[in-house]
């Protein structure tokens, strides 16, 4: 049982035995030192190479002393470069395998022991979701099931005092609770799921299991539902990115319908922060939504991504305001998403400390000043989707 998947038995294990001559019973006393320093300190982080996941790896390897292993597909939406800065780091290890692949799990949990898992991978985008919805299943459904199989069997087969420290955190989205009018109330923790998209059915889906899995085996899972992020390493086919990019390059800038649907915007660092204390401080069993109290029209996000482009890369011929294109709307298009964030900072004390004005900026020069990362990841597929999705 102690031993790795090759057979060998694990380092810096010691055994230390005691046989007092007057004692009537030899005292065995064996001290996993490895076990012990890994459960205290081991995260299994999956889509760790995706957006979110490379900030909150970088940010936690950065504020913290966890030992990371980063379990990632590396679909075209993954990507290493973001993690160069600690890839020979002792602390960290990525493994390169899909979250559905039940044998390698079991093997990775069985050697890593893991005291938590954060799960962010998915399928993340919803206009591919609308095109073709089956790897969102895959992955979204199948792959967090399989994901919550194998950690059930892991954690069923810790000892008392580790099962009771493990969590499962399960990173969502506010896409789950479907669309607001312009006068109703933010989503709460206890509004009603109503998925509009593949995208947020699949992720319906799997916060449903996820809460099944506490409510009839007692998995520790916690469960968070933020709002739409921005900042370095998204990729360039959601909104943010791709207008800082068109706009560089003086390409059109296609806003979906009338450019009028909200969004509530929170700068990445922030929404890593918040799962961080999720983790450290959340109740088990619970659901938190995460947001920037930062509601914003389409149109405006563009039109201030112009301005700044405009200002920091200087002015070529026309405003980059004169690049907006309105396109055919993406269908089902949800008109307004705002997250009601008051549980987090009421109970963990949570609060966003970017302002958009000030985050906005910052991504914006990223995306300026790496032009490299910028040219690695619009290539190939990524040319294919865009001429793809916005020729029809
Ligand atoms: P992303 O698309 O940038 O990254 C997803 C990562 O998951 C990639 O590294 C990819 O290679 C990996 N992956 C995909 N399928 C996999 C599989 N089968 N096995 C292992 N790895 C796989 O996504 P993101 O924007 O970083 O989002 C991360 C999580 O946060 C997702 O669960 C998403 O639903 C959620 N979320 C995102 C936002 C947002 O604004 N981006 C907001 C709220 C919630
Ligand atoms: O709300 C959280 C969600 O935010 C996450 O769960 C998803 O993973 C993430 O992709 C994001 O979903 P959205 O659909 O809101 O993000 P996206 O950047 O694709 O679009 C933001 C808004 O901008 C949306 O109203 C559609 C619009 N849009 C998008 C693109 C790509 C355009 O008008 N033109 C575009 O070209």
């Amino acid at each position: 049982m102690h031993q790795q998947e090759d057979g060998k038995p694990r380092p810096f294990c010691l055994q230390w035995t005691f046989a007092g001559a007057n004692s009537p019973a030899r005292i065995q006393l064996v001290v996993w030192l490895r076990n012990f320093r890994d459960m205290e300190n081991t995260i299994l982080v999956t889509g760790g190479a995706g957006f979110i996941g490379s900030n909150f790896i970088l940010q936690r390897m950065e504020r913290a002393s966890d030992a990371i292993v980063n379990l990632d597909k590396l679909t075209y939406a993954g990507n290493l470069h973001n993690l160069e800065s600690i890839a020979n780091d002792r602390r960290y290890e990525f493994v390169h395998a899909d979250i559905a692949d039940r044998a390698l799990l079991r093997g990775l949990l069985e050697r890593r022991e893991p005291r938590a898992i954060v799960h962010f991978a998915a399928e993340s985008h919803v206009d591919r979701s609308i095109r073709e919805p089956d790897d969102f299943i895959r992955t979204n459904v199948d792959g967090t099931f399989a994901l919550l199989e194998e950690v059930r069997a892991y954690w069923n087969g810790l000892a008392k005092p580790h099962r009771a420290d493990f969590r499962f955190l399960h990173v969502s989205t506010d896409e789950v609770y479907g669309s607001l009018g312009s006068a109703d109330l933010a989503f709460s923790e206890t509004t009603a799921y109503a998925p509009n998209s593949p995208y947020a059915a699949s992720k319906a889906a799997s916060d449903h299991f996820v809460r099944a899995y506490h409510h009839t085996y007692g998995l520790p899972v916690l469960t968070t539902n933020c709002s739409n992020n921005y900042g370095r390493f998204q990729f360039p086919e959601k909104l943010i990115p791709l207008m800082i990019l068109n706009a560089r390059d003086g390409n059109p800038l296609p806003v979906y319908g009338d450019g009028q649907n909200v969004r509530d915007w929170l700068f990445v660092e922030d929404h890593c922060e918040a799962i961080a204390t999720v983790l450290a401080r959340g109740r088990v069993g619970q659901t938190y939504n995460i947001g920037g109290w930062n509601e914003k029209r389409n149109i405006d996000i563009v039109e201030t991504i112009c301005d700044i482009v405009d200002e920091i890369a200087g002015l070529r011929g026309a405003p980059c305001r004169s690049l907006i294109t309105f396109v055919k709307d993406r269908p089902g298009h949800d008109r307004r998403y705002a997250m009601d964030a008051s549980k987090i900072e009421r109970e963990l004390g949570w609060r966003p400390l970017e302002t958009f004005e000030t985050g906005i900026r910052k991504t914006v020069s990223w995306y300026l000043e790496h032009e490299e990362w910028v040219r690695d990841v619009t290539s190939g597929s990524y040319r294919q989707w865009i001429e793809t999705h916005y020729s029809s």
